[in-house]
């Protein structure tokens, strides 16, 4: 059974001496209630990187970048490439995040180069995809989730023991309060499940990680996690307070024994 990636994605929050604090009070969570089939996971800003990973480092804790370049290495000012990620030892990096996708206009062919810069360095994606609600809407809800997940791992394969998060994250539900109900959430994973499952094969699509995010918290983690498919939360808001990540945190410790 899969384990429960609870992965907190900070986006622009926190400066220096903010994300150290969260760093230490997770550390000191983690001492005591470490769960082995639940895996804590940050994502801060690049330039905090390094002393996260540093505070969390005797911690079972991962820390995630929130981007990559498409590009290996060069002139391309403001950018942070793979390879650098990976000397800091960060070994997981979100792609695709609808913000990027809506401010700064990232296409799902650019999306896959920066898949590929990740894995030539051996990190794990957190590729996100989601629709719009004008998308729900109009019923292309699996179209646009297909197309997606088409465009993004187009000739990509998965060797064994080579990992891929993917972050389902409905973009009406993105910092909005407004969370998809489970069932919403649950039918959007067994899609993305049952497309893995044709175009890798049936045991890969078991062991990929898929992640809900939208307005999860503390109050409504549970239900989204006793889902079949639902293997965790990219949370944003409600990461950032560390008595609320514990909350959620404590929760799948709760379930990860269970038959979800
Ligand atoms: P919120 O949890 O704030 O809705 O953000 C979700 C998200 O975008 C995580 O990547």
């Amino acid at each position: 059974m899969r384990s429960i990636i609870i992965a907190g994605n900070w986006k622009m929050n926190k400066d220096a001496g903010q994300t150290s604090e969260f760093c230490r009070q997770l550390a000191s969570f983690l001492k005591e209630h470490s769960h082995p089939r639940v895996t804590a996971l940050l994502a801060p800003v690049y330039p905090f990187l390094a002393q996260a990973r540093e505070i969390l480092e005797s911690t079972p804790a991962l820390v995630a970048a929130q981007d990559v370049s498409a590009r290996e290495q060069g002139a391309f000012t403001g950018e942070v490439a793979a390879f650098q990620l990976a000397s800091l030892n960060i070994r997981h990096c979100i792609v695709g995040h609808s913000e990027r996708r809506q401010y700064h206009l990232e296409s799902d062919a650019l999306i896959r180069e920066k898949l590929i810069r990740l894995r030539e360095q051996g990190i794990t994606p957190i590729l996100c995809i989601g629709e719009t609600l004008a998308q729900r809407e109009a019923g292309e809800t699996e179209g646009l989730i297909v197309s997606q997940l088409e465009g993004a791992l187009q000739g990509l394969e998965l060797d064994a023991g080579e990992d891929l998060v993917i972050a389902y994250e409905p973009v009406w539900a993105i910092g909005t309060g407004v969370t998809a109900t489970a069932q919403q959430a649950q039918e959007a994973h067994a899609l993305i499940r049952a497309w893995l499952s044709q175009r890798f094969n049936p045991a890969t699509a078991q062991r990929i990680h898929l992640l809900y995010g939208g307005s999860v918290k503390p109050g409504n983690i549970a239900e989204l996690l006793s889902c079949a498919d639902i293997d965790g939360g990219l949370i944003g808001g409600a990461s950032l307070k560390i008595e609320d990540y514990q909350a959620m945190y404590a929760t799948a410790a709760g379930l990860a024994g269970t038959a979800r």
